[in-house]
């Protein structure tokens, strides 16, 4: 049956436990499996290698992308590693100009070290990803939105690119989530995602995702989980399933909140550039439009000179200053600093990673409280006369 997306939230993978008919699948909080004589298991044997908890979660991210395999990690930066790992020394990536700061961490500081290296290039130009496209190239690593600038690549137009060219499309989906945006339906080979944003949705488990239709691809990338071992334990699976249940009522509201404070940013005076996918004036619009059922809820702003950022991030009093986003409570970051310190400032500064750029991951508490909270801290942040 073709459930929508909002039963599959509730409904997909295995849907509760088989044996007991629980309707939550319970934790499996067990490293190893009795066997019933040499080489006789009842299908599963050691927990790295598989885990009833994890393969609940591991199914319900794949029906939720619309892929046919998913797998599950301790973090996204671990299923983005054993991605990374199908590569090998020689091969190049071409990667998104601004991208979470891990992912080029570890492009950078570890990958380069075993001789694959990548190219940057802004991935909302088609013809620039085209021309990126050499012979050494594997695969093509896009986020959209991106993080932190929430730049919009078009993933129809650029899965068709790589395709034309024998390249694999890997799209980070984190800012969407599959109830927002689906790429393997637009043509991504694989989607990874740092579940412990939205799908996890309560800022209380780190954990990653990974997503393809591809058997051959799906083989070889359970292979590389097992042998690299970064799986996501059993209770964090657990904690996951249950997070993504509210997935959809969660968005929902998040993305109207996030709406809402656009406007207001955009109209307030305080800021000299809004950067949202959901604003008409944005320029990733009419692309998010047409490849998602929404623009989420990652803003990012740039205050005005007049205002001093640390000062503002001091003086709020319901908005969290922290790392990560996603979660029910509205969390503010300063990209420069925190999230993205692992890009070097020259890069930083050419894609506009500025000191004055603020992140904000809108949560669903009331709208107007939240938009009150800025305001005051904004307002508190003015610079005196010297
Ligand atoms: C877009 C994106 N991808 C991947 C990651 C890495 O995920 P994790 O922190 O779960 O390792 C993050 C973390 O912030 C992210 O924002």
């Amino acid at each position: 049956m073709g459930l929508k997306i909002d039963s599959v939230l509730i409904h997909g993978g295995t849907d509760g436990d088989l044996t007991t008919g629980a309707v939550n699948v319970p934790v499996y909080q067990t490293s190893t499996y009795k066997q019933d004589g040499l080489g006789k298991n009842r299908g599963w044997e050691y927990s790295r290698t598989g885990n009833p908890t994890r393969d609940a979660l591991e199914k319900l991210i794949a029906d939720l992308e619309k892929g046919s395999y998913g797998l599950a990690f301790a973090s996204g930066l671990a299923a983005i590693n054993t991605v990374l790992s199908l590569f090998k020394t020689g091969d190049r990536l071409v990667v998104s100009d601004n991208i979470y700061g891990g992912t080029f961490r570890i492009l950078d500081n570890v990958f380069k070290n075993f001789g694959i290296t990548y190219t940057i290039v802004d991935t909302s130009d088609a013809d620039a990803v085209e021309k990126a496209l050499g012979d050494d190239v594997k695969a093509v690593y896009v986020e959209s939105p991106a993080n932190p600038l929430l730049t919009v690549t078009d993933i129809e137009k650029i899965a068709k690119i790589s395709h034309d060219h024998g390249k694999l499309l890997i799209v980070d989906n984190t800012f969407m989530t599959p109830y927002l945006q689906q790429p393997i339906v637009l043509g991504a080979d694989i989607v990874i995602h740092s579940g412990t944003k939205y799908l996890g949705g309560h800022s209380d488990t780190v954990s990653g995702l990974a997503v393809v239709n591809d058997k051959a691809l799906a083989d070889r990338l359970y292979y590389l989980q097992n042998a690299i071992g970064g799986v996501l334990a059993p209770w964090d699976s657990f904690l996951m399933i249950r997070g993504i249940k509210t997935l959809g009522v969660r968005m929902d509201r998040h993305e109207k909140n996030a709406n809402r404070i656009a406007e207001w940013l955009s109209g307030s005076g305080y800021v000299t550039k809004v950067y949202y996918p959901g604003l008409v004036s944005d320029p990733g619009y009419e692309i998010q439009k047409k490849q998602a059922r929404g623009a989420g809820a990652m803003i990012s702003f740039v205050l005005d000179e007049k205002y001093d950022y640390k000062v503002f991030f001091e003086s709020l009093k319901l908005i969290t200053l922290a790392e990560s986003l996603g979660g029910v409570e509205s969390l503010v970051c300063h990209p420069a600093s925190m999230t993205h310190a692992a890009i070097p400032a020259d890069i930083r500064k050419k894609v506009g990673i500025v000191d004055e750029l603020i992140r904000f991951s809108v949560g669903i508490e009331d709208v107007e409280d939240l938009i009150a909270d800025l305001e005051q801290a904004i307002k508190a942040s003015e610079k005196k006369e010297a």
